[in-house]
């Protein structure tokens, strides 16, 4: 491996500037107007797979934005890992909180600082240039497949379809996704389970048109107070989800599960002083770590409606509206959660207005056994680059292809990420510290040394 260390360290600051120009193209998916850039994007990923020694690599085109796919064939007898990772990322605003423009990457305090910088280009790009110095070294452990998709951030509409269509071509034995964090730089871990997803916008309609709040005030209802009223129901006094039917089908994790879990470290009064908030919020029986991992949730990501404009408009408005997700854990169906949300929402309605709930993409929630070849090879990989025994842990994030995977191509996957919770990701001055993703390239040979080893076993 000393040959990998010193190939790596004599190609520093080629591999910085590289992720660097990644970073400059802004690839953001949910904004037609950037649909070009994530051409470009793909286009750049295709290429520097050329580059890296991939043997196959072609932007493919979907109905939405194209999946990049790249093969690096070493010999037939060895194992295949599937490398997964998006190359587009969240719209940058509000810009006028960044730094430093969200495309135009700096450099401050070792730390990368861009839009997409760990979430996912940084971590994505890592496993470029793995395989370009294990090409390089001519010591490539595995097979190895990518598939590096540009609609991530918008739920991977595509990406079921295409799996379906291409089950031959991306037949591998696990595949492996960096694209979640560690507790800290010191402290490694491997993400173990992540969060479901049911995402909903609900409308609220009162009178036919927009009223003068002194004329009717009083007498009509406002629907962005009722949809106040009504989201303000939605947890009850232990902050559990009112949502009839909602823990139906959720998995209690056991004492014992908790116990092992709540050895991970964390330090509660560091995330109170780093998020400015003098106490946390949450379920009745749960400390913060379990809320944010083991529990569903439900939280308002966006509310909106009447005069918003400069000085006052004494208005009632005839509408309001709110963007709703769930997170969701072990076993709860997203389209079943979807609808029994609904539902709810639809019977706390009172008479005096109308509610139309309009689902989104959603996604199922995810845990890995700690017993596969792949969980195993990831901590030794870990184990040898940070000097520590990495700790399993479950992620409150959500990467709905991960039981995608599982369903259609029947592959478990491995989430060694390298990022940490303090990479601002989808907010202003996103950033991936140097450490990380010089850290994520060393490890990454490593894991297809060891999994071709246990593999075989
Ligand atoms: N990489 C994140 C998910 C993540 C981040 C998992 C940190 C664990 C730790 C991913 O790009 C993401 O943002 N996922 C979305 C879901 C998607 C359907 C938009 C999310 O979790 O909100
Ligand atoms: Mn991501
Ligand atoms: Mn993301």
């Amino acid at each position: 491996m000393q040959a990998l260390d010193n190939y790596i360290e004599s190609n520093r600051q080629r591999f910085l500037d590289e992720l660097l120009q990644f970073l400059r193209i802004p690839s953001v998916s949910a904004q037609p107007n950037h649909k070009e850039d994530v051409l470009r994007a793909a286009e750049f990923v295709r290429d520097q797979l050329t580059a890296a020694g991939a043997l196959k690599a072609e932007v493919m085109p979907t109905n939405g934005h194209p999946i990049v796919c790249g093969e690096y064939i070493a010999d037939n007898n060895l194992p295949t890992v599937l490398v997964y990772g998006h190359y587009d990322v969240q719209p940058s605003d509000p810009d006028d909180l960044w730094d430093s423009p969200p495309f135009e990457p700096v450099i401050k305090d070792d730390l990368i600082i861009a839009r997409g910088a760990a979430d996912d280009k940084g971590q994505m790009y890592m496993h470029i240039k793995a395989l370009e110095a294990m090409h390089g070294l001519k010591e490539v452990p595995c097979n190895i497949k990518f598939i590096f998709e540009g609609e991530e951030e918008v739920g991977s509409v595509e990406l079921a379809p295409f799996l379906e269509r291409h089950k031959e071509m991306l037949s591998a034995d696990v595949v492996l996704v960096s694209d979640t964090a560690m507790i800290a730089n010191d402290v490694p871990s491997i993400t173990v389970g992540l969060r479901g997803l049911s995402y909903v916008e609900v409308e609220v309609t009162g009178p036919n048109r927009d009223l003068h709040s002194g004329i009717y005030g009083g007498a009509v209802a406002n629907p962005i107070n009722i949809l106040a009223q009504m989201i303000a129901s939605l947890h009850d006094n232990e902050n559990r989800i009112t949502v009839a039917g909602f823990y139906d089908d959720v998995q209690e994790v056991s004492a014992e599960e908790r116990t092992e879990m709540n050895k991970a470290p964390f330090n509660l009064e560091k995330y109170k002083q780093d998020l400015e908030i003098s106490d946390v919020w949450g379920e009745t029986g749960y400390n913060t770590s379990e809320r944010a991992s083991i529990r569903p949730t439900l939280d308002v990501n966006g509310i909106w409606g009447g005069y918003t404009g400069d000085g006052a408009k004494t208005v009632l408005p005839s509408k309001a509206y709110a963007k709703i997700s769930m997170r969701l854990v072990p076993n709860q169906d997203p389209e079943k959660i979807t609808q029994l949300f609904q539902k709810h929402f639809e019977s706390i309605a009172p008479d005096c207005v109308k509610v139309k709930v309009t689902p989104h993409h959603g996604g199922d929630p995810a845990v890995t056994s700690l017993e596969s070849a792949g969980y195993q090879a990831a901590h030794k990989a870990m184990h040898d680059t940070f000097g520590k025994e990495p700790i399993p842990v479950r992620g409150g994030g959500s990467i709905p292809i991960v039981a995608l995977f599982k369903n259609i191509l029947g592959l478990d996957t491995v989430l060694m990420g390298f990022g940490l919770n303090s990479n601002k990701i989808h907010s202003p001055n996103e950033n991936y510290g140097i450490f990380n993703y010089f850290k994520g390239i060393e490890t990454i040979p490593r894991f297809y040394t060891h999994f071709a080893s246990l593999h075989n076993k």
